[in-house]
């Protein structure tokens, strides 16, 4: 078995090679002076782990030309997705919508044997594959990285209570949620809970940090409410534009991610999760 390492986590591929003590796949991966990908595998594979997000669209069609080059080996292919992009839109919200993250599951599927997502937005993604799916949690290890280091974790929303409520069972603290209440069709009020925060070191954790909004403006109340240390974290640090000055300048005072997408903020890495699934 030999593992991938697409262009978009090549840290994270690395990691999960060293971990499995195996090696990195010879393939040649470029791109045309128009930007159209090139891949070559330049040994023969029987077995891969390819390591590639589906975001943004460039890694999408760089994962499925490799995923075709391996087909055409008839090699057996194991597919870790870190991020798995277009997961947000899956439902139609609104009539005459798509179902991306269907729709991108039948396409990866075409050419796969079996796939590791970690962290979906949405568990029920995983029903859109029709052959073996698992997910990866990683909000162990940023739990672990947190131990120690702060008395609560918040979710930024109900959405994320689950991941808040698994990362304080890890790190053994209190957990919570904001709540939004919209006061106008423009203007929502976000409060935490029921917890008193005075005082506090407090995690927030999402599953997605984007543009940076929801992060700051939870920082920001957190200060208001005399929270003594606040630190932000996600599974999936995309920072759009200038998200993380936004959730720093809010009053942060640590802003992590995991290797998911790799970035400055990766303190994080899900390799060793990801190699428990792949040892299973
Ligand atoms: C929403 O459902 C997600 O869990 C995140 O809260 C959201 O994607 C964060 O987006 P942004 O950083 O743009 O506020």
């Amino acid at each position: 078995m030999k593992i991938v390492a697409g262009s978009s986590s090549p840290m994270l591929a690395k990691n999960i090679a060293r971990l499995m003590n195996m090696e990195l796949a010879d393939v040649s991966i470029k791109r045309f002076p128009d930007g159209e990908c090139y891949v070559k595998f330049n040994e023969k594979i029987e077995h891969a782990v390819v390591v590639q997000n589906t975001y943004p669209d460039e890694n999408l069609v760089e994962l499925f030309i490799i995923q075709d080059a391996l087909k055409r080996m008839n090699a057996k292919v194991d597919i870790v997705i870190p991020y798995y992009g277009y997961g947000r839109q899956d439902k139609v919200f609104e009539e005459g919508e798509a179902i991306s993250a269907e729709k991108m599951a039948k396409l990866i599927e075409m050419d796969a044997n079996h796939v590791i997502l970690i962290n979906p937005h949405k568990e029920h993604i995983l029903k859109f594959f029709d052959i073996e799916a698992e997910i990866c949690d990683g909000v162990p290890a940023i739990a672990e990285y947190f131990k120690e280091k702060v008395d609560a974790v918040i979710a930024p929303d109900k959405g994320a209570l689950h991941m808040a409520e698994k990362a304080s069972s890890i790190i053994g603290c209190d957990y919570d949620h904001f709540e939004k209440t919209r006061i106008s069709g423009s203007e929502v009020r976000m409060e935490v809970k029921n917890m008193d925060v005075e005082g506090k070191r407090i995690l927030i954790l999402d599953d997605i940090i984007s543009t940076g909004g929801t992060m700051a403006k939870a920082v920001e109340l957190l200060k208001k409410r005399g929270a003594s240390k606040i630190y932000a974290a996600c599974v999936h640090g995309l920072f759009i534009g200038n998200a993380d000055e936004r959730i720093i300048q809010a009053g942060c005072d640590g802003l992590v991610a995991t290797d998911t997408i790799e970035s400055s903020y990766s303190m994080v890495s899900v390799a060793e999760e990801v190699v428990k699934l792949l040892k299973s």
